[in-house]
């Protein structure tokens, strides 16, 4: 919606244009139709159907009444809402129909208001209004009489209340209503016909009330049902009738619920579903052919069951699945076969939060070339095997949280050069040498929070002058310290190289720091200077990334190709990154 000028509100002008103007505008405003409350804004915008429109919005809190005398008449939006600690206390009566009606009202909000009931008839005679959202009330029931007229209406919101109680028929005024939702409520039992004359209801939200059983005849009124809703909704199970009568359904969330079992034919009927969501109950197996039916079946989950197995053929007909969670069971071995029907069509799988070894997942993803996301948190991976995504070449994103990664893990990284989401957040890593940090460069979303970062000069001091100079700048920032106890706590946000500790042994440090600037000075001799210190009674190991690259390129050369591609050229950025390190 584009929003134009329209007459401010009294408080407003009085800000503008000061006292001595008040009057007049006060004696204009008055006397004018259009007028605005002074403890709301109005602002003239343009509808969905081109036309201009007037809006009001009371959103300030604190009312004890709808201002109704000072409302413009001709408003088609009138929102009234207040901020969670300042809430309205409001009732309703036909207010909007008395003494003219606000007949061009297209859309009425009236939320956090502590509204009690809604009295028969308030809305009589808002024969336009399309959208009625009274959620976040006091609101314990509702019945009929409270919609009758509103034969135009196709937006309810009821959810946030504390309705029980809802009889036959309570809709039977709204033939025209396509979205409805209960959810937040304290409904217990859908009355037989509840829902009749919704011939075109496509959207229906009953998540979190305690309902324990769904009436299958409840659902023979509402077969044009596209999305269903039920979320904690304490059901230890759904008669497969219900799905009979609204098999078209493309969106069924039964998420948080007590489902012990599915049963054979359990969605039988749905051949049109997109989307199931399944996570949250107590299943403890999927078996062969569960989704035979769902060929159009696009995103699965099964996330926070009890899952030890899923059987060879689960996943058998689904051939359109792109996103597939099985996170947080008791997983702890795949039948390779179980993934063969969505090896073509899969994009995202979440394998976090199981029993599961590297060498099963690594296997799946071996059948799973084209995906683009891998979820692999808290499964309590403390090193990556060197070749573990070799296969995905086309990561996008990757979650490796709450792992107990001790090390970067670098040499799987150069492989995956399409990455661009990756959250290695609550690990254990102390730090990111300039090859990471590097790497990291091209990733645009990182999360990296609650490592065990070590904040003296040999660790911190590449990661700092990336901080200053780098678009690591805000992934870095946020970082605490871990080590040495003395900073632990200290943000790197706040952190200078004089605030690190010195490195470990401090002579050693010095050493390779003389030793790196001559590095840097003779250039190709660098190697006849390492030998020199090698020759030291103590060894120590000069840590540049020149010699590791060199290292690296006779073992992996395909490595360093991929490196070239990412644009990492080998210089030598600043004396710290010179890690004097006794062995
Ligand atoms: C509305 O419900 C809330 C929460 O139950 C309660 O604190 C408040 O007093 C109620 N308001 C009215 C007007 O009944
Ligand atoms: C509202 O519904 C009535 C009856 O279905 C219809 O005649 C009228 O045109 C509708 N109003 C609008 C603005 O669509
Ligand atoms: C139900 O939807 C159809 C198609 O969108 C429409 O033609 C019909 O008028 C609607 N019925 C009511 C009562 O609004
Ligand atoms: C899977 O699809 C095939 C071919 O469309 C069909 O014959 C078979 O019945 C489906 N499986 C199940 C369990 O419905
Ligand atoms: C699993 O990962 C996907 C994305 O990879 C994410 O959307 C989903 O929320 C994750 N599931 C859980 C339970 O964290
Ligand atoms: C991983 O497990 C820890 C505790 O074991 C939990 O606090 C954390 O929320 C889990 N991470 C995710 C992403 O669920
Ligand atoms: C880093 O971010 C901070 C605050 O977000 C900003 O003030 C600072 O200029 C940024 N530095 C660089 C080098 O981008």
């Amino acid at each position: 919606m584009v929003r134009v000028a329209w007459p401010r509100g009294r408080q407003r002008t009085r800000l503008r244009i000061g006292w001595l103007l008040l009057g007049i505008t006060c004696a204009l405003v008055s006397g004018a139709r259009a007028s605005c409350p002074a403890e709301c804004a109005c602002s003239g915008i343009v509808d969905t159907e081109g036309a201009a429109a007037l809006r009001v919005e009371c959103a300030a809190g604190g009312l004890r009444a709808v201002p109704i005398d000072q409302l413009d008449r001709s408003a088609q939006v009138l929102i009234i809402s207040a901020p969670p600690k300042r809430p309205n206390f409001l009732t309703i009566g036909p207010i909007f129909t008395q003494p003219v009606p606000f007949s061009n009202l297209r859309e009425l909000h009236i939320v956090n208001s502590n509204v009690p009931s809604i009295g028969q008839y308030s809305f009589w005679g808002l024969q336009n209004l399309r959208f009625l959202n009274l959620a976040r009330n006091n609101l314990t029931g509702v019945v009929a009489d409270n919609f009758r007229g509103l034969i135009n209406l196709t937006v309810l919101h009821l959810d946030h209340n504390h309705i029980e109680l809802m009889p036959s028929e309570t809709f039977h005024h709204l033939p025209a209503l396509k979205t409805l939702t209960l959810s937040n409520n304290e409904v217990s039992t859908l009355m037989p016909r509840l829902f009749r004359m919704l011939a075109n209801l496509s959207f229906l939200d009953l998540s979190d009330n305690p309902l324990r059983d769904l009436n299958p005849e409840v659902f023979k009124d509402i077969q044009h049902l596209r999305i269903f809703k039920c979320r904690r909704c304490l059901l230890k199970g759904v008669n497969p009738q219900i799905f009979h009568f609204v098999s078209h359904l493309e969106e069924l969330d039964l998420g948080d619920n007590q489902f012990q079992y599915l049963l054979s034919d359990q969605f039988i009927s749905l051949t049109r579903l997109r989307r199931l969501r399944l996570d949250g109950n107590d299943l403890p197996v999927v078996v062969d052919h569960m989704f035979g039916r769902q060929r159009e079946l696009r995103v699965l989950s099964l996330a926070r069951n009890r899952l030890a197995l899923l059987a060879p053929a689960a996943l058998a007909n689904l051939t359109a699945l792109t996103h597939l969670d099985i996170s947080y069971n008791k997983i702890d071995r795949f039948h390779l076969q179980t993934f063969a029907p969505v090896i073509e069509s899969l994009k995202t799988i979440n394998f976090s939060g199981n029993n599961l070894p590297l060498n099963e997942i690594a296997i799946v993803l071996q059948i799973l070339p084209g995906i683009h996301g891998v979820g692999l948190a808290n499964l309590s991976i403390e090193e990556l095997p060197p070749h573990f995504f070799s296969y995905s070449e086309h990561l996008v994103a990757l979650d490796l949280s709450w792992n107990k990664l001790k090390a970067f893990p670098f040499k799987l990284l150069s492989k995956t050069r399409f990455l661009q989401r990756l959250d290695i957040s609550h690990n254990q890593l102390q730090t990111l040498d300039e090859r990471a940090l590097e790497r990291l460069e091209a990733i645009a979303q990182i999360n990296l929070v609650k490592n065990q970062w070590r904040c003296d000069q040999c660790f911190a001091g590449p990661m700092l002058v990336y901080m200053s100079t780098s678009v690591l700048n805000d992934s870095i920032r946020p970082l605490k310290c871990y080590l040495p106890l003395r900073l632990r706590g200290a943000r790197f946000a706040d952190m200078t190289l004089e605030r690190l500790e010195a490195c470990p042994s401090t002579r050693e440090a010095q050493l390779s720091l003389v030793a790196g600037l001559m590095l840097v000075a003779v250039g190709v001799l660098a190697a006849a200077s390492v030998a020199l210190c090698v020759t030291r009674r103590r060894a120590v190991h000069y840590y540049t990334n020149e010699e590791k690259r060199r290292a690296h390129a006779h073992d992996h050369p395909e490595e360093l190709l991929a490196r070239a591609e990412l644009g990492s050229v080998a210089t030598i950025h600043a004396p710290y990154t010179l890690v004097g390190k006794a062995s």
